[in-house]
């Protein structure tokens, strides 16, 4: 975890991965205060609401933490400006292809990129233009994911880019068995959601919670395209009655690019705003039935509220047990 650990200034190569609503002030701060590295989610945030988070994340931790953008925002570069004003150290550019100009604009402050790859030739690109390090994720992960597991990914990437890049892995990660795995394959360090998102310190709703420790595995499924013509990238959340409204949300906006009253971009645009206010539904108001409960295929290993340094020890001390049995 050393390469990992020195890249992000923390003592270790543990990210908590954004999650909107979720990974705000509070949680980000427990982590990054308990060894591991915090990273805001600016999901759908107003630049001054971003300025707001940093500035209250910083009088809780002194430690380093990162900001998560979203690519596709449409305030992108005042976004990245607010980072600046701050010098936050670290910026994920998560949900897509990074934008011309974009990775150029947070490395001039003097922070590092962290981008995610769908694919080899693609990760091998953004890093020869400038991007520091790579996060790759598989579709075991909770939230918005691709279609190919993150232990075909891990061997896909790690041999072929570990040696000379930092990779950090995620999806699926529930124990420190997985970590000590993907460290052994060459990984940098590792990236967990699902497992933090119930911590004691996390401001989700009690309702939220409780409904990620009834859940099992094969609960957190992924949502489905139903019309050919509108792309929608898939959802990994636990099944509920949002999971169906989905649906209905999909023929609604199919209906608007038919009829010509909205244009493609707007129209992703128009879900990701949708996925946005669902998971707000469920992480702030606890309604569970109604809201999008975002959650990875690990969820079953997420059984009890446990503070965020009670997860990372546990997370080191598998780990550790698991390397000393090889
Ligand atoms: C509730 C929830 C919300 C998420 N929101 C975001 C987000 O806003 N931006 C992002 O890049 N990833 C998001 N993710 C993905 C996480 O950052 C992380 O990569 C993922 O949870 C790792 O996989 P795991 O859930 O299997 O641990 C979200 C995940 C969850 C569970």
């Amino acid at each position: 975890m050393a390469r990992g650990a020195a890249f992000l200034g923390s003592e270790h190569a543990i990210l908590c991965g954004a999650m909107s609503w979720v990974s705000e002030r509070n949680l980000v701060a427990a982590i990054s205060n308990a060894g591991g590295f915090g990273v805001i989610a600016c999901g759908a945030m107003t630049p001054d609401l971003l300025d707001k988070e940093i500035a209250a994340t910083k009088t809780l931790t002194a430690k380093p933490f990162g900001v998560n953008l979203i690519t596709m925002h449409p305030a992108l570069f005042d976004l990245i400006a607010v980072c600046a004003s701050h010098g936050v150290g670290h910026v994920v550019l998560a949900g897509g292809i990074p934008p011309k100009g974009s990775v150029e604009a947070i490395k001039e402050f003097g922070a590092k990129v962290l981008v995610f790859a769908p694919t080899l030739a693609l990760a091998r690109k953004l890093l020869r233009s400038g991007a520091d390090a790579l996060v790759i994720e598989g579709s075991e992960a909770g939230g918005h994911i691709g279609p190919v597991s993150t232990s075909v990914l891990a061997q896909e990437f790690l041999p072929a880019l570990a040696e000379d890049h930092l990779v950090f892995v995620a999806g699926g990660i529930g124990r420190g068995d997985m970590v000590a795995a993907y460290l052994e394959m060459g990984a940098a360090g590792v990236q967990l959601g699902t497992r933090f998102a119930c911590a004691s310190e996390s401001i989700a709703h009690a309702d939220f919670k409780k409904a990620f420790f009834r859940a099992n595995a094969r609960d957190a499924v992924a949502s489905v395209q139903v019309d050919p013509r509108l792309p929608v990238i898939p959802v990994r959340a636990l099944k509920n009655k949002g999971t169906e409204e989905f649906t209905a949300k999909q023929r609604e906006v199919a209906q608007l690019l038919d009829d010509g009253k909205v244009e493609m971009g707007e129209a992703q645009l128009r879900i990701e705003h949708y996925w946005a206010g669902a998971l707000r539904r469920a992480v702030i108001d606890g309604d569970v039935e109604n809201g999008s409960l975002m959650a990875g295929q690990s969820v079953g290993m997420v059984t009890s509220e446990e503070p965020v340094a009670t997860i990372i020890e546990g997370l080191l001390a598998e780990s550790e047990q698991a390397l000393s049995r090889r």
